[in-house]
C-alpha cells in the first residue's frame, strides 16, 4: 500500500491530483467518482456577472490549445447557493478560484466565498489590475503580495496563489506571494500566445491573444516550478501540460507537492484518475511508501545513478 496523502499547508489531500481551474464542471461527476480526486477546483469566480470573451474562444494548435475564455461567471452568489452545495456530498476538499480587478475586490470576494464547504481559496492573480496599469497582478510582485495579504486578512481558509508564467522572473513573484502569506502556490496559468486564421486574414481567437495550454507547455512550466521550488518554502502545485502520471511525477520530483490537470480533461475526462493510479503504480514499482517522498526527489544530473544509490 502506498500512502498517497499529501499536505498542502494545513490541508491534507488524499492524493496529489486535482483539476486546473476552469477545466472541470459538475457534469464530470457523471463519468467519474469525484471523491477520488485530491481536491476539486472551481472555475474562477469574479465579483460581477461576466459574459467572457467573444468567440472563437478556443483554437487547437499542434500539441497545445490556445484559449481566451475571459472568465464568464454567474457571480459569487450563484457559487455560494448552487455550486458549493453541489460539491458538498463529495469527499474531496473544494477549492474556490477567485479573481478581482482590485486588491480590495480580492479581499471582499474571498470573504464572500469563505462559507461552509469551501476548504481553500485559490487566487487567480493572472487577471488585470485595474488600480494600476491593467497588467496582470502576478506580473507585478508588489501587487501580488498586496492581493494575497488582503485575502489572508479576509479569511481563515488557506489561500493559494496561482501565478502567471508571463513574467521573466517567476521566482520573485512567488516570493512576493509567500511574503503576502500565501499557504501554497500554483505554478502556473496559461502562457500568452496567439494564432492567425490565414484564410480569413484575422486573428484566430476572438480576443486576439490567449493562454496557451496543453502538453507543449510542460517543459516551460516544469522549469518554472523548479525555479519556484528553490525560491520558496511553501508547497507548490504544478500545473501545465500534464497528461500522464509521468508528467505529474516530473512536477513532484522538481519540488511540487501536488499537481493540477487541465486541458487533457476535455480530451479524456477520466485522465485524472489514470494519473492517480499511475502515480501509485510508479511508487509501488520503485518501493516508495509515501507519495510525498516524490516531492523534490530529483537528484543531481551528475550524481550517482539509481543502481549506485541502491
Ligand atoms: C478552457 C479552459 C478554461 C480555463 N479557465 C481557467 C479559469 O477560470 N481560471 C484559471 O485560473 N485558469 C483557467 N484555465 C487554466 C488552467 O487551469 C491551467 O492553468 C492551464 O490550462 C494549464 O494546464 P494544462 O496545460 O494542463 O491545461 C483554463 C484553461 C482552459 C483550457
Amino acid at each position: 500500500m502506498v500512502d498517497m496523502t499529501v499536505d498542502i499547508g494545513d490541508l491534507t489531500l488524499k492524493n496529489p491530483v486535482m483539476p486546473g481551474s476552469g477545466t472541470m464542471a459538475e457534469g464530470l461527476g457523471q463519468v467519474m467518482d469525484l471523491s477520488r480526486l485530491g481536491a476539486i477546483v472551481t472555475k474562477t469566480i469574479t465579483p460581477d456577472i461576466r459574459e467572457g470573451c467573444p468567440p472563437p474562444r478556443v483554437v487547437e494548435y499542434k500539441d497545445a490549445t490556445l484559449m481566451a475564455i475571459g472568465i464568464p461567471c454567474k457571480g459569487p452568489d450563484y457559487y455560494v447557493e448552487t455550486i458549493v452545495p453541489f460539491y458538498r456530498p463529495y469527499d474531496a476538499p473544494l477549492v474556490c478560484s477567485v479573481s478581482a480587478p482590485t486588491v480590495d475586490g480580492f479581499g471582499k470576494l474571498t470573504a464572500h466565498l469563505s462559507v461552509e464547504g469551501v476548504a481553500a481559496i485559490e487566487a487567480n492573480v493572472s487577471c488585470p489590475n485595474l488600480e494600476k496599469d491593467g497588467k496582470a497582478f502576478s506580473m507585478d510582485a508588489d501587487a501580488t503580495e498586496k492581493a494575497i495579504r488582503r485575502m489572508k486578512e479576509a479569511t481563515d481558509r488557506p489561500v493559494w496563489a496561482k501565478l502567471t508564467p508571463n513574467v521573466t522572473d517567476i521566482a520573485a513573484v512567488a516570493q512576493a506571494a509567500q511574503a503576502g502569506g500565501a499557504d501554497a502556490l500554483t505554478v502556473a496559468n496559461g502562457l500568452l500566445g496567439m494564432a492567425v486564421d490565414v484564410e480569413n486574414f484575422r486573428p484566430a481567437l476572438g480576443n486576439v491573444t490567449g493562454g496557451m495550454t496543453g502538453p507543449a507547455l510542460k517543459p516551460i512550466i516544469l522549469r518554472m516550478a523548479h525555479q519556484v521550488a528553490r525560491a520558496v518554502e511553501i508547497p507548490i502545485i504544478g500545473c501545465g501540460g500534464i497528461v500522464s502520471a509521468e508528467d505529474a511525477i516530473e512536477y513532484m520530483m522538481v519540488g511540487c507537492s501536488a499537481v493540477q490537470v487541465g486541458t487533457i480533461n476535455f480530451v479524456h475526462p477520466t485522465a485524472m484518475l489514470d494519473i492517480v493510479d499511475g502515480i501509485e503504480a510508479f511508487c509501488r514499482r520503485k518501493g516508495i511508501e509515501r507519495v510525498r517522498d516524490l516531492t523534490g526527489a530529483m537528484r543531481e544530473r551528475h550524481g550517482p545513478t539509481e543502481e549506485q544509490v541502491a
